[in-house]
């Protein structure tokens, strides 16, 4: 969910970037280690290069709880992140997010009340018993602790397929939210096909579905999307490969089926990053994912020839709301003993996502 963000006070806006780096450099130093920044890999180079552990989405959910001695985990992603991290980490560590504007446009493609009405037109059609809900990371607290109280799981880009499996080792049903995209590749690749699986848009009675339809289907997947990834295509993969016959194209699972079959591999920002850097030198990347995460791979592997499948920058606009200058300011307060910008998950609500949560980290 995203939340408002006050403006930055008069004195931090328009600073010399140098100044701000030097000054975070500073704060940092003076928190010492009762602070680590988080940082995903879609954040611009000049939040990283401050970032004492970056990773993606899975890996910096694990390494929440894994810095005990931090007071202040400051948590340079977006909102469902830092709501992880606070569900995932005691109480004595405050978890800030620099930028509360900081959201994710798919997290907010699915509200509690959309999913609880959808649950419940489930329950007039099919046994709820047998249907079992996953919530990709990428979404609001709540809803991880509405699975929570239906002994779902939540789900990462990298854990997807055992999620899934898991959850149709259990039941009859998938109910997925609220990327279609992750849920229908991911059952594409455990061997489902497209025709096994429903939309349901809650914005329209029983999904858009006929009661048949859903009775059928195995997987209910939420008319979810990311509008960073939607916006690679069939035709940016024919071109790069005209322009370069051996070129690998690498995308990101949030992308559509059509794009993810077009390409040679698919994979987490993590499993792209792997793939990329293992890599002969002298090979070419096509990669279908954030401009930031791309551009950084192109810098860091000189050896190769790297860019992004889309011709025009496409940054997530909403990491990107984590400016230096926020970081800063969340820092300099820190320092003089003031929290600003905590994301705080109130107990009723962590105590069942920390359980969705928890089944996700015991997948294989
Ligand atoms: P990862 O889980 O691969 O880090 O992806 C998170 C995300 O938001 C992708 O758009
Ligand atoms: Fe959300 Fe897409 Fe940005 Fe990832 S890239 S944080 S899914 S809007």
């Amino acid at each position: 969910m995203r939340t408002r963000q006050a403006p930055l006070p008069e004195d931090y806006v328009g600073l010399p970037e140098v100044e701000v780096d030097a000054r975070i450099v500073l704060a940092k130093e003076k928190l010492g280690s009762k602070l680590v920044i988080l940082g995903h890999h879609y954040q611009r180079d000049a939040i990283i290069q401050h970032a004492d552990f970056r990773g993606d989405s899975y890996k910096l959910a694990k390494d929440a709880g894994s810095h005990p001695e931090a007071e202040f985990i400051v948590f340079c992603g977006v909102h469902f992140m830092a709501e992880s991290a606070d569900i995932l980490t005691p109480p004595s560590q405050k978890v800030i997010l620099p930028n509360m504007a900081a959201g994710c446009s798919m997290a907010d493609m699915a509200n509690i009340f959309q999913v609880n009405n959808c649950w419940k037109a489930l329950g007039s059609l099919v046994d709820l018993q047998g249907v079992v809900p996953v919530t990709y990371i990428n979404s609001a607290a709540n809803l991880k602790a509405f699975v929570g109280e239906r002994d779902g799981t939540v789900c990462t880009s990298t854990n997807a397929p055992s999620a899934v499996e898991w959850a149709l080792n259990k039941g009859e049903k998938v109910l997925f939210f609220p990327d279609q995209h992750l849920g229908r590749n991911t059952g594409v690749r455990l061997g489902y096909d497209p025709s096994d699986m429903v939309l349901w848009d809650p914005f329209k009675p029983m999904g858009g579905n006929t009661a048949e339809q859903i009775e059928r289907a195995k997987f209910i997947l939420w008319k979810g999307h990311c509008s960073v990834h939607s916006r690679f295509t069939v035709a940016q993969i024919a071109k790069a490969r005209e322009e370069y016959p051996d070129v690998n194209v690498i995308v990101h699972p949030e992308c559509e089926l059509s794009v993810v079959q077009a390409s040679d591999d698919n994979g987490s920002t993590a499993y792209i990053i792997k793939a990329v850097e293992s890599a002969p030198a002298g090979t070419t990347w096509a990669v279908g994912t954030e401009i930031n995460l791309v551009q950084r791979l192109a810098n860091e592997n000189p050896d190769k020839t790297i860019f992004c499948l889309d011709p025009q920058i496409c940054p997530c606009s909403t990491m990107y709301r984590i400016h230096p200058s926020f970081l800063l300011y969340a820092l300099e307060e820190l320092v003089e003993g003031r929290v600003v910008n905590q994301v705080l998950v109130p107990e009723e609500i962590a105590e069942p996502s920390r359980n969705a949560l928890a089944q996700m980290l015991l997948l294989p």
